[in-house]
């Protein structure tokens, strides 16, 4: 049976939901997920002064703190908590009119689902994940939902441990074919679940910027080696138009379906949901894997500059929050970094005296303000001119 797409935006067909029933979030985090700070050291390359500073600050804390600056180690946590995070997503989709059903995939984690089960309005809630996967020369994001219960922990545990191994064979030399035919194994078998979900995220993103062309050949060895245990592709809310086109001539060229994946890490909503009549989240499921069709839906907001979207969600990272619950309401609470011995800590626990530096506070507050401004986003508009210009299929 051949798949059947289809793709409508809210700014041009807001009746689209007029025939459906119910609006389905994909691929969110909370503040479970942990975040690479690694960005920070190309963040600081575009932005005129921000090198030096961090330069200064990695000096002081070596020579006064015995603290050796490690980005690589080093992470952040979204914002929102899972209860507010799930919050978010079931009010937009209400806001449609539909009955939520929202799938939370932190990345290598299902804390958050285990989490909202306990509360009475979520307690539906799949038991899904973002799963980080080397496969030959790069890495993919798949986003596994809706593991049966009883399965759910001991899965997780299994793909922890298989990104762990695979990764320490790639430093070591190891034999890479035996984990990527291990990977297939493992996704065949999750496929034998008739209720679970396989979507591969943002699949053309480089994310370990391996190379566009190297990305691009294990993309296709992956698919291959997969058929049809990959039950769509995702049209991402927070990876740009063109990137998202090129999804969608993949999916065209292999036969696959389209599915909708906000990614949202900060305080907006995802940029698209799916939308049907199924009344669970396993009909959902059977929708997708049997009938082979999907609909997706853009919301308002991936209208707008997506250079600015993605400056704003990553602001976020250090924004504080006084209405959120202490201990989680300043930003430096919830970024973290090795301290003398190894041991990871928040920012907060770090400072001297747990304030940041007056240096490096002025800077925060410098970045902050920029966010708003427009301007500051120019660097980034510079680096990918007309990314997000939208095409006629309306993204
Ligand atoms: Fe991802």
């Amino acid at each position: 049976m051949h798949s059947l797409t289809l793709i409508t935006t809210n700014w041009s067909e807001p009746l689209a939901v007029a025939s459906y029933t119910t609006g389905v979030s994909l691929h969110s985090h909370t503040s479970v997920s942990q975040e690479s700070l690694s960005f920070v050291k190309s963040a600081c390359s575009w932005m005129p002064g921000l090198n030096q500073m961090l330069q200064h600050y990695g000096q002081r804390s070596s020579q006064r703190h015995g603290i050796r600056l490690d980005l690589n180690r080093a992470y952040w946590c979204p914002p929102l908590l899972p209860r507010m995070a799930y919050d978010v997503e079931a009010r937009q989709i209400q806001r449609l009119w539909l009955t939520p059903l929202v799938s939370i995939t932190d990345h290598d984690s299902m804390e958050a689902p285990l989490l909202l089960r306990a509360v009475p309005s979520s307690r539906h809630i799949p038991m899904s994940t973002e799963w980080s996967v080397p496969y030959g020369a790069t890495w993919f994001h798949m986003g596994i939902h809706n593991l049966p219960s009883r399965d759910a922990v001991r899965w997780m545990e299994r793909m922890k441990r298989f990104t762990e191994e695979a990764d320490a064979a790639r430093a070591n030399n190891g034999d890479l074919e035996a984990f990527d035919r291990k990977l297939i194994e493992m996704i065949r078998e999750m496929h034998e679940s008739p209720q679970v979900l396989i979507v591969f995220n943002h699949p053309v993103w480089d994310l370990h910027r391996v190379g566009a062309a190297t990305h691009r050949k294990e993309l296709h060895r992956f698919l291959q080696a997969t058929g049809r245990c990959i039950h769509a592709l995702e049209l991402n809310g927070l990876r740009h138009a063109q990137e998202n086109r090129d999804v969608a001539q993949l999916a065209r060229e292999t036969d696959h379906l389209l599915i909708s994946g906000g990614d949202r890490h900060g305080l907006e909503p995802n940029a698209n949901v799916n939308l049907t009549t199924a009344a669970t989240f396993t009909e959902f499921v059977e929708e997708v894997r049997v009938d082979r069709r999907s609909h997706v839906h853009f919301m308002d907001q991936y209208q707008r500059r997506w250079e600015q979207r993605i400056l704003e969600s990553t602001l976020n990272a250090i924004t504080d929050f006084p209405n959120f619950l202490p201990g989680w309401q300043r930003w430096d609470d919830r970024a973290f970094h090795p301290d003398a011995n190894g041991e990871m800590r928040s920012l907060r626990e770090l400072w001297p005296d747990g304030d940041a530096p007056r240096g490096m506070r002025a800077a925060i507050h410098f970045v902050r303000m920029g966010g708003r401004n427009r301007a500051v986003a120019a660097p980034l508009r510079l680096a990918f001119p007309g990314v997000n210009r939208l095409g006629a299929e309306g993204f």
